[in-house]
């Protein structure tokens, strides 16, 4: 038996499979994520160990035979949080979450500098880990003086199950600190940031072995003595290690909170100046590009609540096959945009409200404007000459058939909808979990059953197209009036 963790920014949620990757028991527990000031996410990792403890009891109690035979855990993470311990392991503060802006001018700052996108092969987004510990180093000397290591937030776990400081490629990836293409921390990025190589834990890839469980954890927690912590990765790394996109033309689309649309790649390409993200992949000598806009569900989940409604009862008034573009345009920047427009400051707006405009339109054009947005993502990708001809779709928003038909048809791709089951993050870090222990890479990341391929819309596509053409005019007038 294998666990995976999936490290999530809401929750974390623990799968185990079997010997040939099927799901056997699953397990979940929440977390809050703090707002100490707007534009700041924040989160107690001690809160991680805590959600960790209560899926294993719970997973313990309810598959015990299961539980006890697991031979390697391993984990996905969300990234580029900045986790800063003392010389005891202790967290000196709480995680700054790769969704906080505070660091904003101290990433221009670091982007300014021309061997960040050379050597780290991304821009400098402020989400991600360097520019935070800049902003620590002006804002909270007291304890910037005291860090020991820096890292990232699935590694606090790997910490506490192992008692070493090991990240993996992808997750490093993140940071701005690696060389992407030699998959190895750059010191010339680390002193240009004030940061020091001691204070970055040990390099391995996600299919590693990072150590075995510490003894009275495995104790504890009713493990066996000698279970393996393989490394495990970033989220979206390990996602696509989950729904089998690890070879060049295969990838997905996420509509989760942010909206992602990845491609699995063979070779280091980078391209900062799309702003589509060129980070390590999971497994040994892959990466991955990954363009990203920032609120997908976020969106829905907003309109919703300003509705006083739930997600689930806005997204019924837009059901059956689409009938072609709303009147009105929806841009989703609200927490700024990264692809393609890298803009923390911008904000998002409805363009051609009117006495009749109804919930129901306002939530059409909300998924609209998302998927012009991914629209915007696939055009960045392309830029890069990289090519996708059928993808993968999920997240929650993937559930809307309403969605993915706009979807599919702004992207003008034909989207597969994997079959009911676990085949997110969790499932990729189960399968790294496995492949640490002597499974084989291409065997073991496999894509899932499909339970439905959705084609664009021929007949309608042409007046998507023109709504596509007409949303993106929009961003520089928005831009030049806010
Ligand atoms: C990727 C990114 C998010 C987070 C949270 O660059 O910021 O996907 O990992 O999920």
């Amino acid at each position: 038996m294998y666990l995976g963790l999936d490290l999530g920014t809401s929750g974390l949620k623990a799968l185990i499979v079997d010997e040939n990757g099927a799901a056997v028991a699953t397990a979940h527990a929440q977390y809050d994520v703090s707002q100490p000031h707007p534009n700041w996410s924040e989160q107690d990792p001690n809160e991680w160990v805590i959600a960790c403890l209560k899926v294993f009891t719970e997973l313990d109690n309810n598959h015990g035979a299961a539980f006890q035979n697991i031979r390697a855990i391993s984990m996905s993470g969300h990234m580029h949080g900045a986790v800063v311990v003392d010389t005891s392991g202790k967290p000196l503060r709480p995680c700054i979450l790769w969704n906080d802006m505070r660091s904003e001018a101290e990433a221009k700052q670091l982007d300014a500098d021309p061997n960040f996108r050379k050597i780290s092969g991304n821009i400098v987004f402020p989400g991600f880990t360097a520019p935070k510990l800049m902003w620590m180093q002006k804002h909270e000397p007291d304890l910037y003086d005291r860090i020991h290591k820096v890292i990232l937030p699935k590694d606090f776990l790997l910490h506490w199950l192992t008692k070493r400081y090991v990240t993996d490629m992808s997750d490093a990836a993140g940071s701005s600190w690696l060389d992407v293409g030699a998959r190895d921390w750059s010191e010339t990025l680390l002193n240009a940031s004030g940061m020091r190589m001691d204070q970055m834990p040990d390099l391995i890839e996600g299919s590693q072995i990072a150590g075995i469980i510490d003894p009275t954890i495995a104790h504890e927690c009713g493990f066996n003595q000698d279970v393996k912590v393989i490394a495990g990765g970033a989220d979206n790394a390990v996602a696509a290690c989950g729904v089998g996109a690890a070879q060049e033309g295969q990838g997905f689309v996420s509509l989760g909170t942010s909206g992602v649309l990845l491609a699995a790649k063979n070779g280091y390409h980078p391209a900062p100046e799309t702003a589509v993200h060129t980070f390590c992949h999971a497994v040994p000598e892959r990466w991955y590009q990954m363009a990203v806009m920032l609120s997908a569900t976020n969106s829905l989940n907003w309109l919703a609540n300003t509705l006083n409604t739930t997600p689930a009862q806005l997204s019924k008034l837009c059901a059956g096959p689409i009938s072609g573009p709303s009147k009105i345009t929806f841009l989703p920047y609200l927490t700024g945009e990264r692809t393609p427009h890298n803009d923390a400051d911008i904000g998002g707006a409805f363009i051609g409200l009117k006495s009749n405009t109804t919930p129901a339109d306002l939530c059409q054009s909300v998924m609209e404007g998302v998927s012009f947005a991914l629209r915007d993502c696939l055009e960045a990708l392309k830029s890069t000459g990289t090519e996708l001809h059928e993808i993968l779709a999920i997240g929650g928003g993937s559930k809307s058939e309403f969605w993915i038909e706009t979807l599919a048809t702004i992207l003008n791709l034909r989207l597969a909808l994997p079959d009911k089951g676990d085949f997110g993050a969790a499932l990729g870090a189960a399968r790294l979990a496995m492949i640490g222990d002597g499974a084989d890479v291409e065997t073991t990341l496999v894509p899932p059953a499909i339970a439905k391929h959705v084609s664009p819309n021929k007949k309608l596509q042409s007046e998507y197209e023109a709504a596509y053409q007409r949303f993106k005019k929009l961003y520089p007038l928005i831009k030049e009036a806010s």
